[in-house]
């Protein structure tokens, strides 16, 4: 592992506990419609992420691509996860990138068919 690394999983169907815990998980519907408002959510992450003053998810970051959509931020008062309601022109990978006060940043991605 690099120092300046975002994390993802180094088997996906087969993650570590740390893994499950951070990889955000992005739930979209696989296709939308052009221009039409749909749900992302975000949890972190399989299995719930610790929330404790020590050690929290303190943002996760939304992604186009490489086009930023958005930020939610956190503290340890609250659940790390969100809706955004979203709206897309073309088919993308949606990315979503968490950071863990501990543990660092984590990746998680979704494509999304625009029809
Ligand atoms: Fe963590």
């Amino acid at each position: 592992m690099q120092y300046y690394e975002v994390k993802q999983a180094d088997d996906p169907n087969n993650k570590t506990e740390l893994e499950k815990k951070h990889i955000p998980v992005i739930q979209a519907p696989d296709k939308v419609k052009k221009d039409e408002y749909f749900d992302i959510t975000i949890k972190m992450g399989e299995i719930d992420h610790p929330v404790e003053p020590g050690h929290f998810i303190q943002y996760v970051d939304l992604y186009a691509n490489y086009y930023h959509l958005g930020r939610a931020n956190f503290t340890p008062e609250m659940k790390p996860e969100v809706t955004f309601k979203v709206k897309l022109k073309e088919s993308c990978t949606i990315r979503g990138y968490e950071l863990c006060n501990l543990h660092g940043q984590w990746q998680g991605n979704k494509e999304i068919t625009v029809e």
